[in-house]
């Protein structure tokens, strides 16, 4: 095979490999149990309903749901979702203000690429999902690490990072946050802090990237509105995946922003992929106009409910106390804090050869902290094994203690 090493683009160099991607090679043992991945329990597909709305499509428009679609994304469902949106989260907007991309990647990645420039700097949060920072840094951001705490991002450490930016003469671009359930800290912000950090945004002239797949699966405590119902001059682009209330196979996620935005994302995805697939927007459309959409949201959170206490059970019953976590009111994930001095790549390692899973936190900080935090997602597994292969770990930690 040609060697083509020296002809690779320096972003192809840049960007490292997904840390789920690597250990999902780690952990292709069948018997293994897994809390690693942040995919969605699959008995949550809506199969049944899928195959006869499936077969209705294939009867009644064939000629539209196998043909290419507009860039922006199908009329009709931009048009419920924008009305969706409005009442169920107060984002006000119309359907020229939507965008449907193949899943939030898409979308984060439309987002980087008509907003940053090579040597822009990318705010994120320390720790933070790296599809999100990933994106930035394909084009060319300096990503800065901020701080989080029990309820997210610290406006008072960003506010210093921007100024430190701009003092050395670089120039502030874009925030991304994930206000609800974040991943991987599974922490939720309070009004107080999304109001503070509109006003930064606002301030030192920031686009932000709010993403938020997790925002329906509410377990427990109240809705706080977002970011976008909060700043509604533009400067918000909210990225709504589909992928954990819906089904991430079919890649589906609506962009909101600004008109102007959101065409610029419409041209700029022609030299792309030219539009979302057709097919499963309708499949979305007639999912949401059959009213399923919001049945399927109670029914996904009735069942991560039970696995979320199931999870924070067993850390209780199993964990030593020098181990500390937090208690997410929605999402997918617990994540955990080491004793300091012990590393979670290390106890990775030893907890696969006990054929259990997780995602140590490292990766999961730009500025290469986090050696002795990891990510437990409860999503995926059944009650019993989650049970299970917290006790292993439990055990694993007393051990080394
Ligand atoms: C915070 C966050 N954003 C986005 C995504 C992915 O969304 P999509 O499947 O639509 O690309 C994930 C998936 O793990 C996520 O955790």
């Amino acid at each position: 095979m040609a060697e083509l090493t020296h002809l690779l683009a320096q972003r192809a160099h840049e960007v490292q490999a997904s840390a789920i991607r690597e250990i999902c090679k780690l952990i292709a043992k069948p018997q293994i149990r897994s809390l690693a991945g942040g995919w969605p329990d699959p008995a949550t597909f809506p199969v049944a309903d899928l195959q006869r709305i499936a077969t209705d499509i294939f009867q009644q428009k064939p000629a539209l749901a196998l043909q290419y679609t507009t860039s922006e994304g199908l009329p009709e469902l931009r048009e419920f979702l924008a009305d969706w949106l409005g009442k169920k989260e107060g984002i006000h907007c119309t359907p020229d203000e939507l965008l449907i991309t193949h899943g939030f990647s898409q979308g984060m990645e439309l987002t980087a690429k008509i907003f940053i420039e090579a040597g822009d700097v990318a705010f994120v949060g320390l720790p933070t999902y790296f599809g999100g920072s990933g994106a930035c840094q394909t084009f060319g951001a300096e990503l800065v690490g901020v701080e989080l705490d029990a309820d997210g991002m610290i406006p008072d450490l960003l506010e210093e990072k921007i100024l430190a930016a701009k003092k050395a003469g670089k120039r502030p671009k874009l925030l991304y946050v994930i206000p609800d359930f974040q991943n991987p800290s599974g922490v939720t912000m309070p009004l107080a802090r999304r109001q503070r950090l509109v006003e930064l945004a606002q301030q030192h002239d920031l686009v932000i990237a709010e993403d938020s797949p997790y925002r329906d699966l509410r377990y427990s405590g109240e809705a706080v509105p977002p970011l976008m119902s909060l700043e509604p001059s533009g400067r918000v682009v909210y990225l709504k995946s589909f992928s954990k209330v819906f089904c991430p196979g079919f890649r589906l996620a609506v962009v909101v922003g600004d008109a102007d935005v959101i065409r610029r994302m419409v041209i700029a995805r022609q030299f792309e992929d030219c539009c979302t697939a057709a097919f499963g927007q309708y499949l979305l459309y007639e999912f949401c106009r059959q009213g399923l959409l919001d049945r399927q949201i109670k029914l996904n959170c009735a069942i991560y409910t039970r696995k979320r206490d199931c999870m924070l059970q067993a850390l209780d019953q199993h964990m030593p106390t020098e181990v500390q976590w937090n208690r997410p009111d929605g999402g997918f994930f617990v994540f955990v804090h080491l004793p300091a001095g012990m590393d979670a790549e290390e106890l990775l390692h030893e907890a696969v050869d006990h054929d259990v899973a997780f995602v140590a936190g490292a990766p999961f900080y730009v500025d290469g902290s986090g050696s002795q935090t990891l990510r437990l997602s409860f999503a995926q597994s059944e009650p019993a094994v989650i049970e299970a292969a917290v006790a292993e770990l439990g055990a694993l930690l007393k051990a080394k203690m």
